[in-house]
């Protein structure tokens, strides 16, 4: 596990989309897991930016999604498929239908879980990019007795729908479930990026890099996994010193 710290949030940004757009540029058909929440903000607006001053194409590119919410509908701006098209998608030449997000308004969810994992089986996941729960949550992927491996349902957390309800008009319109990857199938990726920051996520940090493995910090199991890039800012890795 490699982690990196970094002292402003630019860097973090400029190192994380630097990373991605040359993985890019080196194998233009690269297949992008992608993360929503408030940290890859500004990753997304440097991808976008490296996109136009470079000439990045994403044209052959892939993306697949960690997550979604399950009712919202992609037009809800509070939905991840409506959060990924205005900071990502409609900002670089990505083709639509090479755009990948576990549809929460599926009549039949498990039958949708089990062609994402199909879809991902065929087209592995060459870079995943993450973010960290307060909880240790990665993806909806919430702390439990048991984890589960592929694309599944899951009831989110009260203190998950708390910390997220800070983009909702209230807390009742937070949704109780959400659609996410399994860690199973997130560790698959050939390489993970876990970008973190802030001063609330110190304690976690520090449990998920260097305490036990355990489904109770989800994020913990990525330290079985060979080639995980941890960013941090200052205040997100001031418990690991
Ligand atoms: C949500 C997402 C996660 C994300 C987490 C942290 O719950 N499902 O993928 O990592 O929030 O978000 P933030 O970066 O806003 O703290």
């Amino acid at each position: 596990m490699e982690i990196i710290q970094f002292d402003t949030q630019q860097e973090l940004d400029s190192y994380a989309a630097r990373y991605i757009t040359n993985l890019v540029k080196e194998k233009p058909q690269a297949v992008l897991g992608l993360a929503t929440g408030s940290t890859p903000i500004g990753i997304y607006d440097k991808i976008v930016q490296i996109h136009n001053d470079e000439r990045v194409s994403f044209k052959q590119v892939t993306t697949y999604n960690l997550d979604e919410y399950v009712g919202l509908q992609p037009q809800n701006d509070q939905s991840y498929a409506y959060y990924m098209n205005s900071h990502l998608f409609s900002r670089i030449d990505i083709v639509a239908e090479q755009t990948h997000l576990p549809n929460g308004m599926a009549d039949d969810v498990e039958a949708e879980c089990i062609q994402y994992d199909k879809m991902l089986a065929e087209q592995p996941v060459d870079v995943q990019l993450l973010g960290l729960g307060h909880n240790g949550h990665i993806g909806f992927n919430e702390p439990d007795q048991n984890l589960s491996g592929g694309t599944h349902v899951v009831k989110l957390k009260q203190e998950t729908r708390e910390a997220n309800a800070r983009f909702f008009d209230s807390m009742n319109d937070v949704p109780e479930y959400a659609v996410t990857m399994g860690v199973g199938s997130i560790l698959k990726a050939n390489t993970i990026i876990l970008a973190v920051r802030g001063a609330d996520k110190a304690q976690i940090v520090k449990d998920a890099l260097t305490g036990p493995i355990t489904t109770s910090v989800p994020a913990s199991l990525l330290q079985t996994h060979p080639r995980v890039i941890v960013l941090l800012d200052r205040e997100a890795g001031r418990m690991l010193n």
